[in-house]
């Protein structure tokens, strides 16, 4: 890793061929949790990296300080009484208040290059939400995932409750929920969630070479699949179609196309430089 850059709760690193950036979570102390500061620069860090030619991937992660314990985020950090601006006992504030958060979380899930989860250790609570807004989930075998909220008297309200449910069947998001117990990595590999469950001391290198294959592959096409998928699971297929037509007609300009066939032609590796 070459460069780094420190936010207040964030560190973000790039890796030494430049297509790729890291954004570590770093509370080590209270296992990466998730205040309302530290999902503002989570947003932030994305918003500056969509636009940033060295950021051809990104991967979302806990720190590698585990001065407590391995951690990707252990949820809402429990010890912050909310927003100083908005009144605890208005009903209309605090709504108010979930609006801001799901602000940081849509803003993420809309960042349109690749982005990684990779989950070493805890993802609970707003952890596994924020694991929810990723495209891809690498997890090591000791972690796991869960949401504790019902043993606060609280309840998974950062998109839990809607964007899982697509994805296990209400059945078991209400297991889940209902009882806030823990989950394997191994149990969320087999229900389709993570998608590498990979042995916690191959955790780092696997990242790495993911990253790397996606920082080095055609951005343009990512970017289509990634809005194709993201919006077109939302619509009539009627509608999909449309996007994969525009999509098709807005990648087939990119330079990485005329490489990535002339390549296979001339029967060599293609250099995929993002444009
Ligand atoms: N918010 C704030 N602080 C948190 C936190 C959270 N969500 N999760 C962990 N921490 C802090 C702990 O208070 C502790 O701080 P301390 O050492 O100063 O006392 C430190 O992180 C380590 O946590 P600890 O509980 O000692 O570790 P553990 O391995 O025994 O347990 C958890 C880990 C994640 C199971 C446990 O910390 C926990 O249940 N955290 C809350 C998870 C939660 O409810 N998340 C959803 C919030 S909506």
């Amino acid at each position: 890793m070459s460069e780094s850059k420190n936010f207040e709760h964030l560190m973000i690193e790039y890796n030494e061929e430049g297509n790729y950036a890291v954004v570590l979570l770093n509370r080590p102390n209270k296992l990466n949790a998730l205040n309302n500061h530290t999902l503002e620069e989570i947003a932030d860090a994305l918003a500056a990296l969509e636009v940033d030619p060295r950021a051809r991937c990104v991967v979302l992660r806990g720190t590698r300080d585990f001065t407590k314990k391995p951690a990707f985020s252990a949820g809402a950090d429990l010890s912050e009484r909310g927003f100083p601006d908005l009144d605890r006992d208005n009903l209309r504030h605090q709504s108010h208040a979930m609006y801001r958060r799901h602000k940081c979380y849509n803003q993420i899930e809309k960042f349109p290059k690749p982005l990684i989860a990779a989950v070493d250790g805890y993802a609970l609570g707003g952890g596994f939400e924020l694991v929810l807004v990723c495209d891809i989930v690498i997890a090591s075998k000791r972690s796991t995932f869960g949401f504790p909220e019902i043993r606060r008297g609280i309840f998974p309200a950062n998109g839990g409750t809607q964007r899982l449910v697509h994805h296990l069947g209400k059945y078991r998001v209400k297991e889940m929920m209902f009882f806030g117990e823990q989950y394997s990595a191994e149990k969320m590999h087999e229900w389709g969630i993570v998608s590498y469950l990979i042995d916690d001391n191959k955790f780092e290198e696997f990242v790495d070479e993911k990253a790397s294959w996606l920082g080095g592959a055609p951005t343009n096409s990512l970017f289509v699949i990634k809005k194709a998928i993201d919006y077109g699971s939302q619509v009539p297929l009627d509608i999909g179609l449309q996007f994969e037509q525009m999509g098709y007609a807005i990648n087939s300009t990119s330079r990485d196309v005329a490489e990535g066939v002339s390549a296979f032609l001339e029967k060599r590796k293609p250099e995929f430089q993002g444009k």
